[in-house]
Order: C-alpha cells, then structure tokens, then sequence
C-alpha cells in the first residue's frame, strides 16, 4: 500500500461523535442508552427559518452566491454585533462559512503557521488543537482550574508564554465546563495580550445560552483596545438549533483579513450553502422570542442536573453560568472497581458507565482534563432524571 500523508496520523477523531456513534449502535440494538454525549440543542430549529429556506429553494434561491456570504446577511450580521455587543463590524469584515467550526478553521489557517504557539485554557474544547495541527501551529494548553471558575488568570497566561506564542482562544461560556468569563478576569488578561501582540480568537458560540441574567462579555467589550487584534467566531448552530443546517461567521478585524479567510474559502468550500444564508437571515431578523425561551430551558435543566450531582457523594462540580454542559469531577471514585478492572481515568470511567448503567457521557481526556467526564443536558428532564439515578447507583457499586 501507499503512503498517506502524515497529517492523517496527526488528527484524531472525534472522542464525541465515536462515543455518540457507540451510544446510537447499543440503542439500536435494543439497548436503553440514555445519551449525555451530543452537544447540540433538544429543539427544532424554529418554524420561521424553516419556511425561509422553503421559499429560498421555491424561489430558485439555489446558485452560486459570493464567498464570504450574501450583502445582506453579513449585514445582518454587522447588525448583532453592534446592538448585543456594542462592536462595529462592515460587512466586508465578516465571512459566513460552513459552520463555527469552518469559521475557526478558515480564522486559523490566516492567523498561525508552523511554529507558532497557541494559549489554550485548558479544560478546552476538542477541536481547536487539532485545527490547529492542521495549520502546522501548537495548541499550547494551560491548565485552569474549578477554583478559579475554569477561567485563565494572568498569571497562568505567564506560564504558558514563550517567544513562539502568537495567539490565544478563549471561549466562554464554555464547552466542556459551561464556565465564563466576566470583565473583571478579561480586563486582567488584556495588558498580556496587548504587550505580546497575541491574535486573540473569542470563540462566542454559546454567547446566547447565558444564565441567572448574567451579561456576556468577550475581549474587545472588555478592553477595546484589543479589537484590532481579535477575530469572534460565532454560529447558529447553538442559538438558533441550527447544528444540521451548517453555518458559522467571523468577525474580523481588518477588510484585508476578512478578504484572505474569504480567498482561503473560495478555493476550498466556495460560499456556503445558498438555501442556510436565507434561513440564517430570517434568524437573524426574525423574532429572538424562541432563543430565550430555550435559554430558559437549558437554565432549568442545569438547575435540575446540579442538584442531582449534588447528590452524588464525592462528585464535584461548579455551577455552570452558560451552555449546556456540566464537568463533573469524579476522580474520587478513581482506585475502585466493580468486578471489572480498576478504574483509573475518565475513558475507562465512560466505558464503565456505558455498560454497566447504559449512560453515555463524554470523558473529560478529549478536553485536556482527565478527573473529569462532561455530560450534556439538551436531553428530557425524564432523561437526566433517570440517567443520574443511574449514574449514582453505579458509582456507589465501585469499590
Ligand atoms: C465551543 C464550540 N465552538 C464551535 C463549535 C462549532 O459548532 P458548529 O460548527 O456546529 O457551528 C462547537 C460545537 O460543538 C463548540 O462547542
């Protein structure tokens, strides 16, 4: 056989899409498996987009648009930034792309290049490190911590400071902890960034699924000065239950970087899809009743779920201020077993509570902390009833 590219051994795969994959084949063979694994919203995408995309297909709104996306979305975009978060952004300073994820990756692929560092508070999303690998660049993780709120303080920023360092990502609220970050720690990250000139990628995502009416706040709110040196990578995705429908946009800077992440674009995906840009649209322009009504939804789920894991002796947690995931800590149960081998890390912690109390929930290795595993609640308050009531009898059987 032939070689193929190195690169191929660099990337993973997803440890959320394998266990969900895993979870969905015991289902289907006839197993109860109750699924804290998928990150994405229990609802369905609301009926006002749904039909904008019908009209779109019906009006034969189905060629080829510009790359970076349609005048009028991205000015609808320029339009939430200044009314949510107070930021001036043209149109020509936005790219629309396949999803938040394309978005991050387009973002990357014009800000870091072999040899570059990148300050990734850690616990941390599973893909930043690997688009990163994809740009020949490092995720460089540092470690916070349940104390602090999972938020990175200037002095772990210190820490994980080298010559090679050109950038940082923060995302808040965040996945896997669900933890954000206010002005008051942003203002203190700030004057570090400033000095060493680090790109700063904000990644907003969870932006409208914030609680107990906290108030989201990113970098360039915090500190303007640092506009100039930041992308926002966003979504509706997560706001509007729009995972399926692939659409993400950045927010850039400069015209100049807008123009590269949109040249990057045009050779590998083109515009993304014609039919999503005017769905995406109407979200945008449409009533925002339905994105606080699921806030609304996810805050009692996590209300529920936190004090079922309160209940679970030795499990510790912080209560999460946005998205919808909870990073219990269940290293106390490490050292102990139920028949089978002994336990010692968050993969064999997820098998284990796969087989012996059919839940599937997401060990916390893929997100750069091993004491803990990371469920999400977009599930039926039915569904984390029983799926806690599960998870404490098996953790009680180890001994
Ligand atoms: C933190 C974070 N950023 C970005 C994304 C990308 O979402 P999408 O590509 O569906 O817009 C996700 C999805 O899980 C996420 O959790």
């Amino acid at each position: 056989m032939l070689n193929l590219a190195e690169r191929v051994d660099l990337i993973p795969p997803s440890p959320t899409l394998a266990l969900d994959a895993k979870a969905k084949a015991l289902k289907a063979a006839g197993r109860d498996v109750i699924n804290f694994g998928i990150g994405e919203p229990d609802f369905d995408t609301p009926a006002h987009i749904c039909e904008a995309a019908i009209k779109a297909i019906r009006d034969g709104f189905t060629r080829y648009t510009p790359v970076p996306g349609i005048v009028e979305l991205r000015e609808a975009i320029g339009e939430k930034f200044r009314r949510d978060n107070g930021l001036e952004y043209k149109a020509s300073q936005i790219v629309v792309s396949n999803g938040g994820k394309h978005g991050l990756y387009n973002a990357f692929l014009c800000l870091f290049q072999p040899g570059d560092e990148v300050i990734l508070p850690t616990p941390a999303w599973i893909s930043y490190a690997p688009l990163l690998t994809l740009c020949g660049a490092k995720a460089v993780p540092v470690r916070t911590n349940a104390a602090n709120g999972y938020t990175l303080t200037a002095e772990d920023l210190e820490r994980g400071l080298t010559p090679k360092t050109r950038g940082i990502i923060i995302n808040s609220p965040s996945n896997p902890t669900g933890m954000a970050y206010g002005a008051d720690r942003l203002k203190e990250l700030a004057p570090l960034i400033l000095k060493h000139k680090l790109w700063v990628v904000t990644d907003d995502i969870y932006e409208k699924i914030f609680y107990d009416g906290g108030q989201f706040v990113n970098l360039p709110m915090a500190e303007p000065a640092l506009y100039d040196q930041t992308v926002i990578a966003h979504g509706f995705s997560k706001t509007y239950a729009m995972t399926g429908w692939r659409m993400g946009f950045t927010a850039m800077p400069t015209e100049k970087m807008a123009q590269g992440a949109a040249n990057i674009q045009s050779q590998t995906t083109s515009n993304p899809c014609s039919i999503t840009q005017k769905a995406a649209l109407a979200a945008l322009s449409g009533p925002q009743e339905s994105v606080a009504a699921m806030a609304a939804s996810f805050q009692r789920r996590r209300d529920l779920i936190i004090s079922l894991l309160a209940d679970i002796p030795g499990l510790t947690c912080p209560v999460p201020q946005g998205a919808f995931y909870v990073f219990p800590d269940v290293s106390a149960y490490y050292g102990k077993k139920n028949g089978g081998a002994i336990i010692n890390t968050s993969d064999e912690m997820a098998a284990y509570l796969l087989e012996a109390a059919e839940v599937a929930i997401v060990p916390g290795s893929g997100f750069g902390d091993d004491r803990n595993l990371r469920l999400s609640y977009a599930v039926s308050d039915d569904d984390i009833k029983r799926g806690l009531g599960r998870v404490k009898e098996a953790l009680l059987a180890l001994k």
